[in-house]
C-alpha cells in the first residue's frame, strides 16, 4: 500500500484543508506514513502570512530534496498560499525543480488527477488565478475531540499588510444547511466540540444575523458538546452574535477577537475600521453579556511609520482590555499590499525590542489573571491525558491540567483550580 505524509503551516484553515487532502489520498486507497521519511507521497501545505512562514518551508524543501535524491521515485507535491502568491511558483520550480507537483489554494480539490500526472512522469505546475465554486472533497479527521468546520472562505477585507485576500480570494458563505447537518453528524459520532472556520465569521451569509442565525441552529443538538468559532472581525461582530452566545450553553464563552493595534492613526492606515475606542465598546458590550467570556486577540508591532507613542497605545490597551490570550507578531512586509508600498518601514531592532516589551507585558498580565482564577471550578474537555495529567480546556479557552485517568480523555470534568505557575493553571477533579 502506498503511503503519504502532509506537511501543514499556518492556520486552522490549513489544518483543515490538509484534512481534506487527507481524504482525498485515502480515497486513492493510500494510507498515512509515520514521516517524509517512509512517505511515498509527500506533499507541503504551506502559509505565506509572514516571511517566517515562508522561511520555514524552505527549511524543509531542503530536507526533502534530500529523501528525493536518495529515492526519486518519490512524488513531492507543494501547495496552499505560498505557491498562489505571484510569482513564487516560478520561483519554486526554479530553486526546488525536484519538486513533482506545484498547485494553488483554488485547485486543491484536483489533487487526484495531478497524482495521475505525477505518476505518468509529468511534471505539474498549475495555479488558478480565481476561486472557483465551493467543493466539497472526503474529509479525513483524525477522530481526536475537536472537529473544524469551514463556513465559509476567502477574505474581502483587505487589511493593508495582509496577503490572505490576494491568496484565498472572494470571500463566498457555504449553504446554511449543508453546515447544519455536517455539525449534527460530527456530534453524533461523537466528536464534542466543533470549531467552525472562516478570515471573518461574523460575515457569514452577508451578515451578522445570518451568522447569529447559525449559531442558534447549530445550539439544537442533543447531549453535551460545545460551538467554538474563528475569527471575528472587530468590525463586524454584533450584539445579535453575543447574545446567541450567551442564550445557549452550548456555544462555547470564547472570542477571538484580533485587535492589530492599539493606535487609531495605525487602525486607519492598517484599513481595519474601527477605532480603539470602538474596539474597546465591543470588548464592554461583550463583557456585560458573557461576564466570564475568554478573550484572546492578534497584536502587531512595527507597522509602517509605527512611533514610540503609537506602540505604547498598544500597551495601553492590552492593559486595559487583559486578554486571557495574545498571540504577538512582528509586521512582515508582504509583496503585493498597500503597506508593503508605504515609506517608512521599521527597523528590525526596533521592531524586536517593541516585541519583547510587549510579550514581557502581557507575560505579567496573564499571570495576574490566572492567580486570580484560584478556587473557581470550570468545566473542563479533556482532549489529552499524558502520565496521568488530562489536559484540556474550558468553555472560555483557558487551557488547565489536572491529574486524570485514561478515561476521562473525550469527557466534560468539573475542575477546581488549585495552583497557578507562569500562567499555566493546574487543578483536581472537583
Ligand atoms: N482573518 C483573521 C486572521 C488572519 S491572519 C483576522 O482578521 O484577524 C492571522 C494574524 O496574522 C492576523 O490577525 C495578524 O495579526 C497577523 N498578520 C497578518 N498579516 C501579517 C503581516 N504581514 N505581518 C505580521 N503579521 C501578520
Ligand atoms: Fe487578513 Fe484582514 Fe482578511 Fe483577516 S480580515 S484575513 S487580517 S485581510
Ligand atoms: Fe497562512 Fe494562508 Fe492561513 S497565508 S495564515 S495558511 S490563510
Amino acid at each position: 500500500m502506498k503511503k503519504f505524509f502532509i506537511n501543514t503551516y499556518g492556520c486552522q484553515m490549513n489544518v483543515h484543508e490538509s484534512e481534506k487532502l487527507a481524504g482525498i489520498l485515502y480515497q486513492r486507497g493510500y494510507i498515512q506514513a509515520k514521516s517524509n521519511d517512509d512517505a511515498d507521497v509527500i506533499l507541503l501545505n504551506t502559509c505565506c502570512i509572514r516571511e517566517t512562514a515562508e522561511t520555514r518551508v524552505l527549511g524543509n524543501l531542503g530536507i526533502i530534496k534530500k529523501i528525493k535524491e536518495k529515492r526519486p521515485e518519490v512524488i513531492v507535491g507543494i501547495c496552499g498560499c505560498m505557491p498562489q502568491k505571484p510569482g513564487t511558483a516560478e520561483m519554486l520550480k526554479k530553486r526546488c525543480p525536484f519538486i513533482d507537483i506545484i498547485f494553488g489554494t483554488h485547485n486543491m480539490y484536483c489533487l487526484n488527477e495531478y497524482l495521475d500526472k505525477a505518476e505518468a512522469h509529468h511534471k505539474v505546475v498549475e495555479i488558478w488565478d480565481k476561486e472557483g465554486d465551493i467543493e466539497t472533497a472526503p474529509v479525513h479527521r483524525d477522530g481526536g475531540v475537536n472537529a473544524w468546520v469551514n463556513i465559509m472562505y476567502g477574505c474581502d477585507n483587505f487589511c493593508s499588510y495582509c496577503i490572505v485576500p490576494y491568496v484565498r480570494g472572494r470571500e463566498r458563505s457555504r449553504d446554511f444547511n449543508e453546515i447544519v447537518s455536517e455539525v449534527r453528524s460530527l456530534i453524533e459520532s461523537g466528536y464534542k466540540e466543533v470549531t467552525l472556520l472562516g478570515q471573518n465569521v461574523n460575515s457569514y451569509g452577508g451578515g451578522s444575523p445570518q451568522f447569529a442565525k447559525l449559531l442558534r441552529a447549530l445550539s439544537e443538538f442533543d447531549g453535551e458538546y460545545r460551538i467554538k468559532f474563528m475569527t471575528s472581525h472587530p468590525k463586524d461582530l454584533t450584539e445579535d452574535v453575543v447574545m446567541a452566545m450567551a442564550s445557549s450553553d452550548k456555544i462555547a464563552n470564547y472570542i477571538h477577537l484580533p485587535v492589530q493595534a492599539g493606535s487609531d492613526r495605525i487602525l486607519k492606515l492598517m484599513n481595519r475600521k474601527y477605532t480603539s475606542r470602538e474596539y474597546l465598546d465591543k470588548i464592554k458590550m461583550i463583557r456585560s453579556y458573557i461576564p466570564d467570556v475568554g478573550i484572546s486577540s492578534d497584536l502587531m508591532v512595527g507597522f509602517p511609520t509605527e512611533t514610540e507613542e503609537d506602540y505604547l497605545c498598544s500597551e495601553n490597551l492590552i492593559k486595559e482590555v487583559k486578554y486571557n490570550n495574545l498571540y504577538t507578531f512582528i509586521y512582515s512586509r508582504r509583496s503585493g499590499t498597500v503597506a508593503d508600498k508605504m515609506d517608512d518601514q521599521i527597523d528590525l531592532k526596533t521592531k524586536t525590542e517593541r516585541i519583547e516589551r510587549l510579550i514581557k507585558l502581557q507575560f505579567e498580565i496573564g499571570n495576574e489573571l490566572a492567580r486570580s482564577y484560584i478556587g473557581n471550578t470550570y468545566r473542563v474537555l479533556c482532549d489529552t491525558v499524558e502520565n496521568g495529567i488530562g489536559y484540556g480546556k474550558s468553555s472560555c479557552d483557558k487551557s488547565i491540567s489536572f491529574k486524570a485517568e485514561e478515561n476521562h480523555k473525550g469527557k466534560f470534568i468539573n475542575v477546581k483550580i488549585t495552583e497557578a505557575k507562569n500562567n499555566k493553571l493546574i487543578g483536581e477533579i472537583d
